[in-house]
Order: structure tokens, then C-alpha cells, then sequence
């Protein structure tokens, strides 16, 4: 699994407790953080360089744990790679416009995940005729990866970049980027009526049902391990302060 930083972590909580039995390899690209302002190609090449990395260390599935990524270079991965089963992230636009009564969501994400064909398609495929608003976050997926998910500055941008969209109408917000998960409890705290469209739980669930269709289940011991591509040990410090303890750590680039 990977991301440019501590948003996949979500992914990987979410997939240890629906596998226990698997090992998760995380890879952190902390030295190229962030993604989301990067050209497209500039994260392809990233995704790539990771996507090797990790099947030299005999990965069976690879998750694309990053909007972001999986936007640039999903589609390239599960070319160049046939035989590899890629789980990418895409904006949770269709359990939103399912969802919501008003017909407007909002999505929350960077504009790396805007850019490109990626987006347009989910929306015309299953926005169902929703008005679906585009907000970039910038700012946001930084301060979560300070640690700062509940700072009184992030509680201000927040409110700042969803204030706006709410007054018009719109009653869901898609967090679209894996960073916001960890800032779900502000949102719900700020905008109360709000529904939050999380799907960390759904792409770890897909990871899990790929991997029994292939008959792939490991049989245990599962853990978690970290690479980072930047400062390892303070990335296993904030990924210890959201919860998610690793066994193992290194640096690499
Ligand atoms: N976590 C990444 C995503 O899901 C992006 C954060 C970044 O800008 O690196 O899009």
C-alpha cells in the first residue's frame, strides 16, 4: 500500500481489522510530500518508482492508498503490470449522490485528483444528475500530516472551504482525498447535518474480496510495516499518534 504520507494509514487501520491475518507493507513518500499541487507526471513516476519497490518485496496486491496517485497513475499501473491486482481510490461520488436528499455533494480533494479524465468519468457514470461542487483542500491534507487535525487552524480552513457549498444547499461531502479522514470529527463537528462520505472501509473490503477470489489469504502472522521515503521514525511517531502502531520501519527512496 502506499501514499505521499500519513492519509493511506486510514486504508491500512481499515484493512488490518478487516484481515488481521495479512501484511500490510506501507510505503510513506514523505520525501515527495505533497502530491496534490505535483504535475501528473511528476506522481506517475513516484507510483512507479513505489509500485517496484514494493513488488521486490513480493507484494500480492498493491493499494493505491491516494486519490491523488490513483488519479495519475492507476490506469498505467494496471497496464504495465497485468498480473498484479491494483486497488485504487476514486472519490466516493456514487454512495454521496445516492445519498444525499438535497442533490448537491460536495467533493473535498486536491487538485491532482480534479486534474484529468479520472474524475469526469465517476461523476458522469454515477453522479445520477447531482450538482457535485469541487473543492480543492488546499492546506488541509498538510496539516493532518503536522498532526494538526483538530488545530483551531484547521477547524477555521475547514470551515472556510465548506461554508460557502453548505449555504447553497449542499448536504454531503465526499472526502476525497485519504488525508480528510482524519478529518471527519471536525467536519461532522462544524457542519452537524452534514453527511460524510468516507470510503477507507470500502477500499480495504475490495482489497480483501480480491484477494479471497484469487484463493491469496494469508494464513497469518499479519502486521504492519513501514517504509518512508523521508524520516521514518517521525513518520512512525505520527502514524503511532493516529493509532496505527507498525512492527517495523525503514527509510529508502
Ligand atoms: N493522500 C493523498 C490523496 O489521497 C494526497 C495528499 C497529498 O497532497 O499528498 O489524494
Amino acid at each position: 500500500m502506499f501514499d505521499s504520507g500519513v492519509g493511506g494509514l486510514a486504508v491500512a487501520r481499515a484493512l488490518r481489522q478487516a484481515a488481521p491475518d495479512e501484511h500490510v507493507l506501507y510505503f510513506a513518500d514523505t520525501a515527495w510530500f505533497p502530491y496534490g499541487p505535483r504535475p501528473a507526471a511528476e506522481v506517475r513516476k513516484r507510483a512507479f518508482a513505489i509500485a517496484h519497490r514494493l513488488l521486490e518485496e513480493e507484494a500480492k496486491l498493491i493499494v493505491v492508498a491516494c486519490n491523488t496517485a490513483s488519479a495519475a497513475a492507476l490506469a498505467e499501473l494496471r497496464q504495465a503490470f497485468p498480473a498484479v491486482p491494483f486497488v485504487g481510490m476514486v472519490p466516493g461520488v456514487k454512495p454521496a449522490a445516492a445519498r444525499s436528499r438535497s442533490r448537491h455533494v460536495v467533493v473535498l480533494a486536491t487538485e491532482g485528483t480534479f486534474d484529468g479524465g479520472l474524475f469526469e468519468r465517476v461523476v458522469e457514470e454515477f453522479g445520477r444528475g447531482a450538482l457535485v461542487s469541487r473543492v480543492v483542500g488546499r492546506g488541509l491534507a498538510e496539516a493532518v500530516e503536522r498532526g494538526e487535525y483538530e488545530a483551531p487552524s484547521t477547524r477555521a480552513r475547514v470551515r472556510e472551504l465548506l461554508a460557502p457549498e453548505v449555504t447553497r444547499g449542499a448536504d454531503t461531502v465526499v472526502l476525497g482525498c485519504t488525508h480528510y479522514a482524519f478529518l471527519a470529527p471536525v467536519i461532522r463537528d462544524e457542519f452537524p447535518s452534514i453527511e460524510v462520505v468516507d470510503t477507507s472501509e470500502a477500499v480495504a473490503r475490495r482489497a480483501l474480496d480480491l484477494l479471497q477470489a484469487a484463493d491469496a489469504c494469508s494464513p497469518g502472522p499479519g502486521g504492519l510495516s513501514i517504509i518512508a521515503s523521508l524520516d521514518p521514525e517521525g513518520f512512525r511517531a505520527r502514524a503511532s499518534r493516529l493509532g496505527v502502531i507498525p512492527q517495523r520501519e525503514e527509510a529508502t527512496r
